[in-house]
């Protein structure tokens, strides 16, 4: 049965990566956690399986967004229901919204078909479209979104799929996440690094190691509630990607903002490149988030993990 056109039937939330961005792909662990902005999906009856696509989208978007839609729709048996989304995410600047596009609609197409809605195989399907969006993703973003929670995941090179550790912090953990500017697509961006890492092999592989361990490292001070070993582990995580040149001048300036406002840690998130999204950590993120405000920067808050106030 389709649900009545305003209820939404399934949600995907963005990501937001702490650690180990573009080393994921590569095999060694990354930690991301799910944001409240996300994707809504809504079905109406339909005679068949269909999606409306977003106003404002390209036609090479509206093209690709068909193709991951009718993948999808496939592997839920394509139940007659016309799919529309709705997103207050920024798109296309590293925070998941092809992710959260994929789990919103594979949250609805299940729920339409009558199949149960099991984070496991919202991930199945979510990947599929995450696949015809952007090649061989390592699958953190859709994995983020569908489990909605802070993870530690990884994909072991030739794995089909990844391993995710659920990490529970003792403490709140808010971050603030600010927008850095225009960015080229993630395909392009891993498609560039992975040209540099094959020509320089060893010196890139030692620098995508060291993410990884990292990474492994912040998730060990997620846990111990240590924000400020979690802070310079996003700060040394910074360094190493622009080592990898993956940061830019605008990047880097929304990443010493962000400091100089009292972050723990800031680095670029998401793919990078020439600009996107940056990620602060703050045990109280209210002041700087008025402030950065204040200076014209787009941005928002978001609890990852800890105790909550009621
Ligand atoms: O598409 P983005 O900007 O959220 O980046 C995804 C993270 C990468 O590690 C760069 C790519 C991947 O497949 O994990």
């Amino acid at each position: 049965m389709a649900a009545e056109e305003g209820t939404p039937d399934g949600f995907g939330p963005g990501k937001v990566i702490l650690l180990g961005e573009h080393a994921v792909v590569y095999g060694h662990p990354a930690v991301a956690g799910p944001l409240t902005l996300g994707v809504s999906a809504f079905t109406s009856a339909s005679r068949t399986c269909s999606l409306v696509a977003p106003r404002g989208i390209s036609a090479k978007d509206r093209a690709l967004l068909a193709q991951a839609f009718e993948a999808a729709a496939q592997l839920c048996g394509s139940p007659a229901v016309r799919v529309r989304l709705e997103s207050d995410l920024p798109i296309s600047v590293g925070l998941g919204s092809s992710a959260a596009v994929g789990v919103a609609c594979a949250r609805a197409l299940l729920k339409a078909s009558g199949r149960t809605v099991a984070p496991r195989e919202v991930a199945r399907i979510a990947l599929r479209m995450e696949e015809a969006f952007h090649g061989t993703p390592s699958g953190v973003d859709h994995t983020t979104s569908a489990l909605g929670a802070l993870i530690l995941y990884r994909r072991r090179v030739g794995a089909a799929v990844g391993n995710a550790v659920p990490l529970q912090c003792p403490v709140p953990l808010h971050v603030i996440v600010a927008l850095a500017g225009k960015r080229r697509s993630t395909r392009e961006t891993v498609r560039g690094l992975r040209e540099r890492a094959q020509r320089w092999g060893s010196r890139y592989a030692r620098l995508l190691r060291e993410i990884g361990q990292v990474a492994r490292e912040g998730a060990a001070a997620v846990t111990a509630g240590d924000l400020d070993a979690l802070g310079d582990a996003m700060n040394v995580n910074h360094g190493l990607l622009s080592a990898l040149q993956l940061s830019s001048a605008t990047i880097d300036e929304v990443v010493h903002r962000l400091r100089d406002h009292g972050a723990l840690g800031a680095k670029l998130t998401g793919a990078g490149g020439d600009g996107g999204a940056v990620v602060g950590l703050f045990r109280d993120p209210k002041p700087a988030l008025a402030r950065l405000r204040r200076t014209g920067v787009p941005c928002f808050s978001s609890q990852l993990s800890g105790p909550r106030k009621t």
